[in-house]
């Protein structure tokens, strides 16, 4: 097999890290979703990349459950898309070592997110170094062409790039060169105006609701300009996570109220509750039915972690035999 055979297919894996906020939805989640309708994709929670931060079995598996859960909610199809959990395809293990015999250390030893992450405080294991080489036997192993991410993880997919086209050059042309896609949102501001992140405490949960998410919205910090006074829509944070869902029209409406004066912040922040509300009101309610039904949920991830496995074995095969090893199957 050559690259040049290679169908179109993308795929993503989001780290089953926590609750889903307004950052994840309109940065990565609200695109994997509209994508599958079009092309054919593969997504996959990484509960092995999560190894690295959560070392606890509870956690790990309900948050596992959690990443399922909110995707197909939100409506993930899983007709459509191939959908399943990294760890139900261990050969990735497997290629992943092979891409690690083909990878400088020097390489490695320039990731941002590797070096972010100790400046953060986690402590610097081997899976964490290895992290990149793990994400490019993720993306190659379905033989994927197109990766969606987050501006954070563009360098690992540039790693992936390297990756493939050495062990191509090593051995044998059995990788596409895959390309990323950048997520449209890469800043959607948390309730202090900076970004909107599960490590800052600053998030808007998706699943939220009621009360709690009410005190949240009241609580996104504005300035202090009086009531009667004009205020700045394009330096206010509510405003901005308002626009993130209004109409042309709508924004336009409320942009004409911050700028006339006599409206307070806390008018807007009600505007902008009620279209978060009215937004994920269908998922919420297919949330609480798929909870009710978890098998159903388990079901749907061994159904694809099938077909995932499937694709991995040709792969696997293919590389086995370039290097010089026999055949699984
Ligand atoms: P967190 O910062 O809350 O830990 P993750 O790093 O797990 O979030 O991010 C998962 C995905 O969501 C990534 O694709 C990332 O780029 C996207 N994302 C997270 N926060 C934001 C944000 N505030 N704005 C836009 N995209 C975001
Ligand atoms: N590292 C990604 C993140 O933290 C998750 C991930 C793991 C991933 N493997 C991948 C994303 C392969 C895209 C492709 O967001």
């Amino acid at each position: 097999m050559t690259n040049k055979e290679v169908k179109k297919r993308i795929l993503s894996g989001v780290q089953p890290s926590g609750k889903l906020h307004l950052g994840n939805y309109f940065g990565a989640v609200k695109q994997h979703i509209e994508l599958h309708h079009h092309t054919e994709c593969f997504f996959f929670i990484a509960d092995y990349h999560s190894l690295t931060t959560i070392q606890d079995a509870k956690t790990l598996s309900e948050n596992t459950t959690d990443v399922a859960l909110d995707y197909l909610s939100l409506g993930l199809d899983p007709t459509k898309a191939v959908f399943f959990r990294q760890s139900d395809v261990p050969e990735v293990n497997e290629l992943a070592w092979i891409f690690a015999t083909v990878t400088n250390m020097s390489f490695l030893e320039k990731a941002v997110s590797f070096k972010e992450k100790i400046e953060k405080g986690i402590s610097a294991s081997v899976g964490l170094f290895y992290y990149p080489i793990l994400m490019a036997a993720d993306i190659l192993i379905y033989r994927s062409t197109l990766v969606p991410v987050g501006k954070d993880q563009v360098q690992h997919v540039e790693i992936t790039q390297d990756i493939a086209g050495k062990f191509n050059r090593t051995y044998a042309e059995i990788f596409p060169i895959p390309e990323y896609k950048l997520d449209k949102e890469s800043k959607v501001p948390g309730i202090d105006g900076q970004k909107m992140s599960k490590s800052y405490g600053n998030t808007l949960e998706i699943f939220a609701e009621g009360k709690t998410l009410e005190k949240k919205v009241m609580s996104i910090i504005t300035d202090s300009t009086p009531v009667p006074d004009s205020k700045d829509p394009l330096r206010c944070n509510v405003f901005a996570l308002y626009s993130l869902f209004a109409s042309t029209e709508e924004k336009k409406a409320l942009e004409e109220k911050y700028l006339a004066g006599g409206m307070g912040y806390g008018e807007a922040k009600k505007l902008l509750l009620a279209k978060i509300n009215a937004h994920f009101e269908p998922a919420r309610i297919k949330r609480k039915d798929l909870i009710a039904n978890k098998g159903f949920v388990e079901d749907i991830l061994k159904e694809g972690a099938k077909k995932a496995r499937a694709e991995a074995r040709v792969t696997i095969d293919l590389v086995r035999e370039a290097v010089g090893m026999k055949k699984l199957s």
